[in-house]
């Protein structure tokens, strides 16, 4: 893809290595770059898509899990209907021939069968804990120290998702060993009984196409979350003054996920997992920078430190 990259001037900054990395407009970028460096990390806030953005896409030759797809609920029965469901669904969802309308539709389908399956087959959080142990799933390299370095900065990460966030929160635990007070997660919340079975679920659903609609859901109070509640860092106040946002996705909707938030100035990273052929016109139109063939998170650690060093 050689002849379509514009990454001429940018390699020296560091966080752009040529191999995988197609910035569309260079001047652009550098203006958003020197707007965040003026503000400063008190103005920023960064929101990243969860499966595929900040999980790898390959593990070993195989596809990474998502937080839906690792999820085995101790019942084989319900787990193929899941599944049966998926393989009707997933194909709709990248379908190029289906309305937004339409499609809107069917995700809505989706994901109320799938939760009802969850709670109808007695999903309990023993099974979660069990499942992401045995998960192909995987944070890519330099998620650890972004996350490391956001919270040093005091910049607040929130992890938006229309996978499940009781999962998330596992895969959080078991895969990085320790907590981080500044992320926070935005995703489908579960919630169990006594005896530690799936009740129901908090709230409406975010599917794949309605993050936009629940941008705003991201400012809202704390409840619930992961171990996040001590300081300013990721109150509602505190978020809705960060007129500054960094966004990490996967597919071109996740740029939704920051809709209604009013902010000063973006950069959109994309990573563009798969199909590069066909997909990556679209992306790097939409994305300030795109990152290819399954990139490590360590370009992104090296803007931050750029940024503020
Ligand atoms: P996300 O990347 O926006 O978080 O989307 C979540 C993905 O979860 C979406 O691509 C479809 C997938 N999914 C499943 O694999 N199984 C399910 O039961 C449901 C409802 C969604």
């Amino acid at each position: 893809f050689s002849g379509r990259r514009n990454v001429i001037g940018m390699d020296k900054e560091g966080f752009l290595q040529p191999a995988e990395a197609v910035v569309a407009d260079s001047d652009l970028l550098k203006k958003k770059l020197d707007a965040l460096r003026f503000s400063g990390p008190q103005k920023l806030q960064v929101i990243a898509d969860f499966d595929a953005t900040l999980t790898r896409y390959w593990i070993d030759g195989c596809r990474g899990q998502t937080s839906h797809g690792l999820l085995k609920q101790g019942n084989p029965e319900y787990d193929t209907k899941r599944d049966e469901l998926y393989k009707y669904y997933h194909p709709l969802e990248y379908s190029p021939t289906i309305s937004i309308e339409e499609k809107t539709k069917l995700m809505e389908e989706w994901w109320g069968k799938s939760h009802s399956l969850l709670i109808e087959g007695g999903l309990t959080f023993d099974a979660i804990k069990q499942s992401v142990a045995a998960a192909t799933i995987a944070f890519r390299e330099g998620v650890v120290e972004l996350f490391e370095l956001l919270e040093e900065k005091g910049v607040p990460v929130l992890i938006f998702s229309a996978g499940l966030a009781d999962i998330i929160e596992e895969v959080l635990r078991q895969k990085l060993h320790r907590s981080f007070k500044n992320i926070r997660i935005v995703s489908n919340r579960m919630v169990f009984d006594d005896n530690g079975c799936l009740v129901s679920f908090k709230g409406k659903t975010i599917h794949s196409l309605n993050k936009n609609e629940h941008a705003l859901d991201m400012a809202a109070p704390l409840h619930d979350q992961l171990g996040d509640v001590d300081g300013a860092i990721n109150d509602s106040a505190s978020v809705r003054k960060r007129t500054n946002v960094l966004l990490l996705g996967d597919h071109i909707g996740d740029l939704g996920m920051s809709d209604g938030l009013n902010y000063d100035t973006r950069i959109s990273v994309g990573f563009l997992n798969d199909n590069i052929e066909n997909s990556l016109d679209s992306y790097r139109n939409a994305f300030d920078i795109v990152y290819l063939n399954d990139a490590s998170m360590l370009g992104v650690v090296k803007l931050v430190r750029q940024l503020f060093p």
